[in-house]
């Protein structure tokens, strides 16, 4: 069967499950009505089937049918859906999970032998289609089921394949990774209010150096060191900046926060 002749579950309609299927609908990855959410909550699955024309449940055994089942969850429920679906799960279905800390081997155990699992990490930006997910095949997932799962989640960013071994890393690095850079927005902004600029002019400027050094980063291939040290001519203000970073140990307390969010995720993980 053709990928857009698919059924696809998504069991769980939660912001991530929204941001995916507007991408999906909007790429004409299948025909909207192939798309069929679950949630316990009816008012929701009513306003996203009015939004999207897509088909709703509150009966997550809709899966019984499925090609495609995406875990969308938050990860405390997802032990009770994976026994609650387990029953009518068939092993033809592909499961693909976007529930952090949820190792693939569980779904497999919990769905039962012959499970296709593939986890994803996304992370918010999803939400406008600029997304990073990084996807780890489990033990049976193949080539074309890596490829039906960087289709759906290509409808909203990029994707790169990741070794599930690296997942806690990467959920350290791009799925927390939002938060660092709206941290160093705040502290941007902070600094720019107390330098007296006004709010509004502060957050132009703001966005636009930030969404600017990425791209151009991206898009000249250099490394970030070399393009720092471009913008930083002696005796000059980057100069003083930066120095005064370094005096305060900004770069080693990032490495080490990243290092700490690795932890926590394997923490989460391991249960
Ligand atoms: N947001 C991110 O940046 C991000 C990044 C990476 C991974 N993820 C993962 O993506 C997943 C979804 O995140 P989210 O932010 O979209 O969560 P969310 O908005 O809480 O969505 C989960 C939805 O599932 C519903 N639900 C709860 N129990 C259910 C059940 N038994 N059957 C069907 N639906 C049920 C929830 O309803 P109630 O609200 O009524 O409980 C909610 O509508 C999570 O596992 C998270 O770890 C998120």
């Amino acid at each position: 069967m053709s990928i857009m002749e698919s059924k696809v579950v998504f069991i769980g309609a939660g912001n991530m499950a929204e941001a995916i299927v507007s991408g999906m609908v909007a790429a004409e990855f299948c025909a909207a009505e192939k798309i069929v959410l679950t949630d316990i909550r009816p008012e929701r699955l009513a306003d996203l089937e009015a939004e999207y024309g897509v088909n709703t449940s509150t009966d997550n055994n809709v899966v019984k049918d499925a090609e495609i089942i995406v875990l969308s969850v938050k990860p405390q429920v997802l032990d009770e859906v994976l026994k609650g679906i387990a029953p009518v799960f068939r092993k033809e279905t592909l499961v693909i999970s976007i529930a952090a800390g949820i190792p693939t081997a569980k779904i497999e155990k919990a769905l039962g032998e012959g499970t296709r699992a593939i986890r994803v990490m996304p992370n918010t930006p999803a939400l406008i289609g600029q997304g990073a997910s990084a996807l780890a095949a489990g033990a049976l997932a193949d080539e074309a089921d890596m490829e039906v799962a960087e289709t759906i989640l290509g409808c909203v960013g990029l994707t790169v394949r990741v070794e599930e071994k690296q997942i806690d890393a990467v959920t350290a690095l791009s799925g927390s990774g939002p938060a660092y850079v709206f941290y160093l927005l705040e502290a941007m902004l902070s600094a720019a209010d107390e330098m007296g600029l006004e709010k509004e002019t502060a957050r132009t400027l703001t966005l636009q150096t930030v969404e600017g050094a990425a791209r151009l980063m991206k898009d000249s291939g250099e490394d970030a060191s070399e393009l720092r040290a471009k913008v930083t001519s002696k005796g000059g203000t980057t100069e003083a900046a930066i120095q005064s970073m370094d005096e305060s140990g900004v770069k080693e307390a990032i490495v080490k926060a990243l290092k700490a969010a690795q932890a926590r995720s394997e923490e989460l993980s391991q249960g």
